[in-house]
């Protein structure tokens, strides 16, 4: 038996070689199949407030605003199947995320779906970074025509489709964001949003950039008591 081990991790390592190698299929399958583990599981609100702050909130913060500088992207409010992607995608690799991959990895999959659940009810903020607010007509005729099918008329966007809330999202995240995925650098990127954005200029990056972290949410109506 212990003939066998370094034959069967050599095996391993060629095959997680080839995955890279042919960027791809390896990580995002596994990805995909860790996605519908979690989103099949209930979260749970209070166990997830708990697990946040001790694996989390160090630089999401406790509100889950993030900063405005945009080194960490505000989480408050994000759908839960959203977060369960990322979470997943950054887990197996199909999202380059270095800095948390050791956070992301210390998750069970009920962590990961306490933790959802308990984001999902942080009200998104308001004091979001933005940018200089120069180019924002610009800004908004590209937003209503390339983007809003998609992420909504107020960047609401849609767990259905794992398209993310943008309203709240601090600008320079966004512009990191939009840059890595129109110039190829965001691996779990959308394929139709890609080609939506490849002819962008940096100017036209920026406009919708700016504009889109100006979106508000609507108001929930109040619940009936
Ligand atoms: C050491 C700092 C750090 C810790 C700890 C950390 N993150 Fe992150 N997180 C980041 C950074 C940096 C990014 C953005 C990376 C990029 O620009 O792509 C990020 C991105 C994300 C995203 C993607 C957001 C989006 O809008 O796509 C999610 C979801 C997320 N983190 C959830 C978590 C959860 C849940 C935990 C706790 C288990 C956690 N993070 C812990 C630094 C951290
Ligand atoms: C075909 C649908 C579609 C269109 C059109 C589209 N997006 Fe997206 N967008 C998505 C999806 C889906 C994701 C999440 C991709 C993933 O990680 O699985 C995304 C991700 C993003 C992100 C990253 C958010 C984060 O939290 O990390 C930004 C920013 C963004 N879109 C902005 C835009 C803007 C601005 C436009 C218009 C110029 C646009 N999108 C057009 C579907 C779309």
């Amino acid at each position: 038996m212990n003939r066998m081990k370094p034959s069967v991790k050599m095996v391993m390592a060629l095959v997680v070689t080839a995955g890279v190698a042919f960027a791809g299929p390896g990580p995002e399958i596994a990805a995909q199949k860790e996605l519908k583990k979690v989103l099949a599981k209930k979260g749970d609100v209070v166990a997830g407030k708990d697990r946040y702050q001790a694996a989390c909130a160090s630089c999401h913060l406790d509100t889950g605003a993030g900063q405005p500088d945009g080194t960490f992207p505000q989480l408050a409010g994000q759908h839960p199947a959203v977060v369960l992607k990322q979470l997943t995608d950054i887990r197996a690799g199909a999202r380059e995320n270095a800095v948390m991959l050791g956070a992301a990895q210390s998750l069970s999959e009920q962590d990961m779906a306490d933790i959802a659940a308990f984001l999902k009810i942080l009200p998104i903020p308001r004091d979001n970074g933005r940018g200089e607010g120069e180019f924002l007509d610009d800004g908004q005729v590209l937003y209503k025509r390339d983007c809003v099918s998609c992420h909504g008329r107020s960047g609401e966007g849609d767990p259905k489709t794992y398209t993310p809330v943008l309203a709240g999202q601090h600008y320079k995240y966004l512009l990191r964001q939009m840059t890595n995925i129109r110039d190829g650098k965001r691996l779990n990127a959308n394929p139709k949003m890609m080609d939506a954005i490849k002819g962008y200029t940096d100017t036209q990056v920026l406009a919708v950039t700016d504009f889109m972290s100006r979106l508000v949410m609507p108001e929930l109506p109040k619940k009936k008591k």
